[in-house]
Order: structure tokens, then C-alpha cells, then sequence
């Protein structure tokens, strides 16, 4: 069975083979809780499940940082992908950034975990902050985010924004309700 988890060291082993995997094939779109992931591999778990845990209360986050949750996708007790869900938006998350984030092993793309566990984190959104409609962004070189953004709006309801500027690049902007039609 398909769920999202909060990170929990049960999962340590799937999760240390996803690290190598994802350090063995970066992309120009790995999310910032990736690169959380593989310090961690080469420091210690224990500090990374302290800093998300405070990350998700809201405590001590950096300046200009929003709370956020960081979720696993996990299916027979394997680790599949991270979701990051920002518990609300700034004038950068607008832009740049949008609620939600997510990243799927290598091994384990093309077969549907992103828009499985895109609609779970939508789901999470509304069940447990409120979220009634969660802004997803994604590089116009992104293909692969913007197909699955697209495809889950058309299914769940919602709207494509302008795109955004942003350091030269432009960004989709894509509103996703958090329950499906
Ligand atoms: C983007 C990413 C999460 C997609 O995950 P995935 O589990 O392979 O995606 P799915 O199998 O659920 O497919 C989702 C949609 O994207 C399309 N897609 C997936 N990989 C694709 C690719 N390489 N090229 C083109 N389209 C692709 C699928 O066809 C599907 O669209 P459809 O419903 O219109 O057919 C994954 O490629 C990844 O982790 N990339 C690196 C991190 C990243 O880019 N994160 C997003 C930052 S904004």
C-alpha cells in the first residue's frame, strides 16, 4: 500500500540506497530536502529528523523561511520519494517555489508515485493545515513537473497562472484544489 509517512527511522535502510541513487543521478531540479538527505547520509539521520521535526513546528527557522513538513512516500515499506509542503506562501514561495515539492528515485520514475503521491500531499494539505487550493511551480525545462502538475489539475480542478520570472528563468504556476472534483 501507497502512503506518505513523516521521516521516521524505520525506513533508514530503503532511505540510505535512495541517497546513493540520488547522488548518482543528479538533475538540474533536485529539491533542496534531497540534498538534506544526502548530508545526512554523510553526517548524521539523527540531526536531519531533528531539523525537520522543527522545520514542521516552525522552530528556528531561518529568516524568510516558512514551517514545512517534509513527507516520504513509501509503498511495502519502502522508501519511494519526498514531498516538502509549505504551510503557507511568501512573496518568494509565489514566484519561486509554490507549497509543495516532490522528487522520486530514479528507479522508481514513469510508473505514476508522483501524481499518486502528489494527490496524497494535496489530501495531507486540506486534512491537516487547511489548504484549500496549494500552488505548485515548476522550470520551464522541467517537462516531467509540469506534465504532472497539469495532469492533476485536470483531474482534481483548478488553474494555470502567468508564469513568474525568476532569475532569468521562467517558472509555471499551477493552483491545484486539494480535493478531488
Ligand atoms: C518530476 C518527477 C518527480 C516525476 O516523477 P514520476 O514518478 O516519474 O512521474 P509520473 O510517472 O507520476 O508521471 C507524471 C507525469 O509526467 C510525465 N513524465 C514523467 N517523466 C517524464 C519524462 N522524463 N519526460 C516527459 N514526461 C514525463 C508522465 O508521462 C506523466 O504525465 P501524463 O500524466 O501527462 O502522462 C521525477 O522525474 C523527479 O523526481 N525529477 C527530479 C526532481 C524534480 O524535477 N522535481 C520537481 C521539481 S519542480
Amino acid at each position: 500500500m501507497l502512503k506518505l509517512v513523516l521521516p521516521h527511522s524505520k525506513y533508514l535502510t530503503s532511505v540510505k540506497k535512495a541517497v546513493t541513487e540520488y547522488q548518482a543521478h543528479p538533475t538540474p531540479f533536485d529539491i533542496h530536502c534531497i540534498n538534506k538527505m544526502i548530508d545526512a547520509e554523510k553526517n548524521n539521520f539523527n540531526t536531519y529528523f531533528h531539523d525537520v521535526e522543527n522545520k514542521r513546528q516552525g522552530i528556528n527557522l531561518p529568516e524568510g523561511h516558512v514551517p514545512n513538513t517534509t513527507l516520504w512516500l513509501i509503498e511495502n515499506e519502502k522508501y519511494i520519494g519526498s514531498f516538502d509542503l509549505r504551510h503557507e506562501l511568501n512573496d518568494y514561495l509565489l514566484q519561486n517555489g509554490g507549497h509543495i515539492a516532490y522528487q522520486i528515485i530514479p528507479s522508481e520514475r514513469r510508473k505514476g508515485y508522483v501524481k499518486a503521491g502528489l494527490k496524497l500531499t494535496l489530501d495531507y494539505a486540506r486534512k491537516n493545515l487547511g489548504i484549500e487550493k496549494a500552488l505548485l511551480t515548476c522550470n520551464f525545462d522541467n517537462i516531467a513537473s509540469y506534465r504532472t502538475m497539469i495532469s492533476v489539475m485536470q483531474e482534481w480542478g483548478g488553474e494555470e497562472i502567468a508564469p513568474s520570472l525568476v532569475d532569468g528563468h521562467l517558472e509555471h504556476r499551477v493552483w491545484i484544489n486539494t480535493q478531488p472534483k
